[in-house]
């Protein structure tokens, strides 16, 4: 335990730098900023630019600190060298008491390091995922591999992350199930379109567009899956979009690997509607809208079972196997040939669907940050 000095707050600077980062750790930065103990400095590396600032925006977070680091269709190695030089220099003007990163990016991962080599505290939220293949998902088994090596305070989503650390012979009492912040971020958004409906209304053309059609809503961006991968899910959905009874809305992530190829084998189809990456109001719409998901990403299946829709994962393995025990979600792979079965079989029969179609929890009640922030004070005593 550090005993901070009691005539001031304990500083926390919290990193990150994508899309999901930023979407789980606005739940936690809210419960900082809102408690007296802790004054919360807020580093964004801008890995990603615009998929972030989409929830800066909505979350009401300005940062302190923006490294602005992304470059388009940026090589691991060019990021890495940025960002830990980078992140160095802002926590040398800062001088933080800790530093918070989250699950498994090059941000999270060079901000841990960066933060070692000043012997700083690290605090890991999404502690935990294993996959035990560091090629699936590539680089992120390892990012959070070494993550979990250097942390002080590992703040695991659920006891199967537990169970994984102290598998690693990390200390008992250095980790902590919270459940999973996104629940916590979707609950938020959720009373925020209640409040504001006119947030995420952006969708009524698209929906009157494919009224009468059942919808399958689509992400992917999985650097393992580039090339051969992509290929494959781009067929199967314009096979899938065959289907006169079917439409597709696919808000295709902003990396160049995956636009290629989706705008050159999927634009002016009947069926499909490639968009703009949704800004999370509307993304949680799209959930709420569709009948199935079809993704490669990890907050997808976090956020599909606790709204109850099926979810297909074009992975070979997942680090999150709580969503497919739980019967929400199941693993497809990137066969192409395999997805449109597998979509078909929740199409035609309706037992296969209502069997998936079950809301369920494993991830979290969204009392993660709360709970985050008072173990963070229980550990700097105050
Ligand atoms: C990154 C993370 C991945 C996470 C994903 C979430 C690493 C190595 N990868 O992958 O773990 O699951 O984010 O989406 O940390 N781009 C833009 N604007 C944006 C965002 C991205 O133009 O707002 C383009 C740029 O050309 C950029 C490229 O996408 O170079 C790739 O971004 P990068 O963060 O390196 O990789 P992701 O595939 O997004
Ligand atoms: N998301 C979003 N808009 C989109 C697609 C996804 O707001 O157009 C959200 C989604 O709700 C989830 C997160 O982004 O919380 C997932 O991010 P991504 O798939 O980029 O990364 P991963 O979770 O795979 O790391």
């Amino acid at each position: 335990m550090t005993i901070s000095d009691p005539a001031r707050p304990a500083r926390i600077l919290v990193v990150f730098g994508t899309r999901p980062e930023a979407i789980k750790l606005f739940p936690v930065i809210h419960a900082l900023k809102a408690d007296p103990r802790f004054e919360c400095v807020v580093c964004v590396s801008a890995q990603h630019r615009q998929m972030l600032d989409q929830v800066l925006e909505i979350a009401g977070i300005v940062p302190d600190h923006d490294l602005d680091v992304m470059q388009p269709d940026q090589s691991l190695d060019a990021l890495t060298a940025r960002l830990l030089t980078g992140l160095g220099q802002v926590m040398d003007a800062a001088r933080p008491d800790r530093v918070m990163v989250q699950g498994d990016t090059a941000t999270a991962m060079a901000g841990g390091l960066a933060a070692y080599y000043r012997k700083l505290p690290v605090d890991h939220v999404e502690a935990g995922l294993r996959s035990y293949n560091i090629f699936h998902p590539w680089p992120e088994e390892v990012n959070r591999k070494i993550i979990g090596s250097l942390a002080s305070l590992h703040f695991a989503p659920t006891t199967t992350a537990e169970a994984a650390l102290l598998k690693e012979n990390v200390e008992p009492a250095r980790v902590h199930v919270t459940g999973n912040t996104v629940i916590d971020a979707l609950h938020w958004v959720t009373g925020e379109i209640e409040r504001r409906p006119q947030l995420a209304t952006g969708l009524a053309e698209l929906e009157t567009r494919f009224a009468g059609k059942r919808v399958v809503g689509v992400t992917s961006h999985r650097r393992e899956n580039f090339g051969e991968g992509m290929e494959q899910i781009a067929t199967a959905i314009r096979r899938i979009a065959e289907r006169p009874d079917t439409a597709v809305i696919f808000p295709v992530h902003l990396n160049p690997n995956v636009r290629k190829v989706m705008n050159a084998r999927l634009s002016g189809l009947d069926n499909v509607a490639l968009i703009e990456p949704l800004d999370y109001p509307h993304f949680a719409r799209l959930l709420s809208l569709c009948e199935i998901m079809l993704t490669d990403s990890g907050g997808v299946q976090e956020e599909a079972p606790a709204l109850g829709k099926p979810v297909l994962v074009m992975r070979e393995t997942t680090e999150r196997p709580e969503g497919v025990a739980a019967g929400t979600a199941k693993l497809v792979g990137t066969d192409a040939a395999r997805i449109v079965s597998e979509i078909s079989i929740l199409l035609d029969d309706t037992e296969s669907y209502e069997a998936m179609a079950r809301a369920h929890n494993p991830f979290g009640d969204g009392e993660a940050a709360r709970r985050i922030v008072e173990l963070l004070g229980h550990e700097i005593g105050i």
